[in-house]
């Protein structure tokens, strides 16, 4: 069943268009390739698709970098293989989301070359947050980099602009009304080709105040902001609620107007999920009140560990945040900045995650190759593309681990993938992860995908709310088990190495691994496995 709206419930299955199919041997994936393997993205039992940028881009951020955003780059084909692309998913009942990216665009985008061309204090330059030096000389402020380094980059007159991300990245002003009219059109544009919503890129960032103000503790702040830098709890929480560019009030205003757009399109369901990392976390709810965004994302998952109480804490505490709005959470397990989860938990333990989150009320994100178990590929420093790579001067070696393309079949790199030279190098020893190898296996994590997302949509879409039977505040089986029961469906993770044995009985619907043992009211779980109980 699906759920009412479309997207209360989907599960969105993310595409990094460069790195799905090749249908060109040009080594790197394309418009038509996604299309030529929608039937396959229709197998998984998915809703919809969310396609991370193919628009106009030189490409230093992965296309994040956005130069036109009202056309195709031409490494990924055109405007007509992007309305096919579009079409045949929707014959296919899929939707279709697309990324817009509106706090910064690419250096290339014709406002900035015009902007560098026109001059101080000219009409062109106040699109973007030009300022002068410091009497001294020095950047406007002492804000780093989320990419490392300034965030201003000084031009040829002296003056410096702000940029967030990569230098090639300089951030969009807001105030400014030309701005505003630009994205409007943008997303018209996109919804008129067929699009059926929005994943908006730094959705918290647009909007800066303060921008000539130093930060304190502009190195604190810029760990705090790092998942994978330590950092002691308390400080991290009490330097990330000081950030001056995130979370400022004026962006919700934005996304007001942005709803009203949506709204017109009446019955195509339009709806925009929100890239908005937020602290305190109560402030995310804000992004889902009823006249803003449809969802937001909730990253959590994405480092969390493989322990029970800490998995319990974060998705109860999403559910109740959430629900303080009467909204549901969103779940993701891996994204294209973030290390896969199969990498980073381990195959068998990312298995059971992944299908106890699936069972959890709301919408589920789908990193493409997270239904093969892929794990991040290996990147010689010599491949790597990653502007954090670059602008760290190698310190830390960025994202493109979980970027590389999927190996569809055959025995060899680069599996299918193309038929030229990869754009970054799939591993020989992917062979039995193929989608050709994992179609034909049962067992395969391909095959507990397809089933769990069948059974999902057919047993716990709409249906409920979680009742937690098993959690370190729930029951007492045992430390390293959750479990909870959603309409008549139980579902139990068993976390620790060894089985466990509880008292229930049902009819089993799926288990992520292992054998599963049931007689006289009781069930074994096998170790590090999840299991869907129908009653
Ligand atoms: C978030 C995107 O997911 C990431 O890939 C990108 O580098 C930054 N925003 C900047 O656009």
């Amino acid at each position: 069943m699906k759920s009412s709206p479309w997207w209360k419930e989907a599960t969105i299955y993310q595409i990094y268009p460069r790195s799905y199919f090749d249908s060109n041997g040009d080594g790197e994936g394309d418009l038509p390739g996604i299309t030529s393997k929608l039937e396959y993205v229709k197998s998984l039992g998915v809703d919809a698709i969310w396609l991370s940028p193919f628009y106009t881009s030189p490409n230093k951020d992965g296309g994040y970098d956005v130069a036109n955003p009202r056309d195709v780059d031409p490494r990924f084909g055109n405007l007509a293989d992007a309305k096919q692309m579009i079409d045949v998913a929707h014959e296919l009942d899929l939707r279709v989301l697309v990324d817009i990216v509106p706090n910064h665009f690419s250096d290339q985008h014709v406002w900035f070359q015009e902007a560098l061309k026109a001059g101080r204090g000219s009409l062109e330059r106040a699109r973007f947050h030009f300022y002068d030096a410091n009497t001294d000389g020095t950047p406007p402020n002492n804000w780093i980099s989320l990419f490392g380094g300034p965030s201003w980059t000084q031009v040829e007159d002296g003056q410096f602009y702000l940029h967030l991300f990569d230098s090639s990245q300089p951030d969009l002003n807001w105030d400014n009304p030309d701005v505003d009219e630009d994205f409007e059109k943008t997303l018209r544009f996109w919804l008129d080709l067929g699009a059926d919503g929005f994943r908006i890129d730094v959705a918290h960032g647009l909007v800066k105040e303060d921008v000539l103000k130093d930060h304190p503790d502009p190195q604190g702040l810029s760990d705090a902001l790092r998942l994978d830098m330590p950092m002691d709890p308390e400080r991290r929480y009490a330097l990330l609620p000081t950030v001056p560019y995130f979370d400022r009030q004026g962006v919700h205003e934005i996304y007001r107007k942005w709803r009203a757009i949506f709204n017109s399109y009446g019955s195509r369901d339009v709806m925009a999920v929100a890239e908005a990392w937020v602290h305190p976390p109560v402030n995310a709810t804000r992004y889902v009140r009823p006249d803003e965004l449809h969802q937001v994302f909730n990253f959590d998952l994405l480092d969390a560990s493989f322990n029970a109480e800490q998995l319990y804490r974060l998705m109860s505490g999403a559910l109740d945040l959430m629900k303080s709005v009467e909204a549901l959470p969103t779940w993701a397990l891996s994204n294209h900045d973030s290390p896969r989860v199969a990498s980073r938990i381990g195959e068998i333990e990312s298995r059971a995650l992944a299908l106890f989150v699936l069972a959890l009320p709301g919408s589920c994100y789908v990193f493409a190759g997270q239904e093969l178990g892929l794990p991040d590929g290996v990147i010689p420093d010599e491949s790597r593309q990653d502007p954090i790579y670059f602008r760290t001067k190698g310190a830390q070696k960025g994202r493109d681990g979980a970027r590389v393309p999927l190996p569809w079949n055959g025995e060899t790199a680069p599996f299918g993938f193309t038929s030229g030279s990869p754009w970054l190098p799939l591993q020989d020893s992917w062979k039995e992860l193929t989608v050709e190898k994992q179609e034909s296996d049962p067992k395969s994590v391909l095959n507990l995908y397809r089933n769990a997302l069948n059974l999902r949509a057919e047993h716990l879409v709409n249906n409920g709310e979680v009742e937690w039977i098993e959690s370190p505040t729930h029951g007492s089986k045992s430390e390293s088990l959750l479990a909870f029961k959603r309409g008549n469906v139980s579902v139990y993770m068993n976390l620790a190495n060894s089985p466990v044995e509880v008292q229930v009985s049902g009819k089993l619907l799926v288990v992520s691994a292992g054998t599963v043992d049931g007689r006289d009211g009781k069930v074994t779980i096998p170790p590090v496995s999840t299991l869907w109980l129908h009653h």
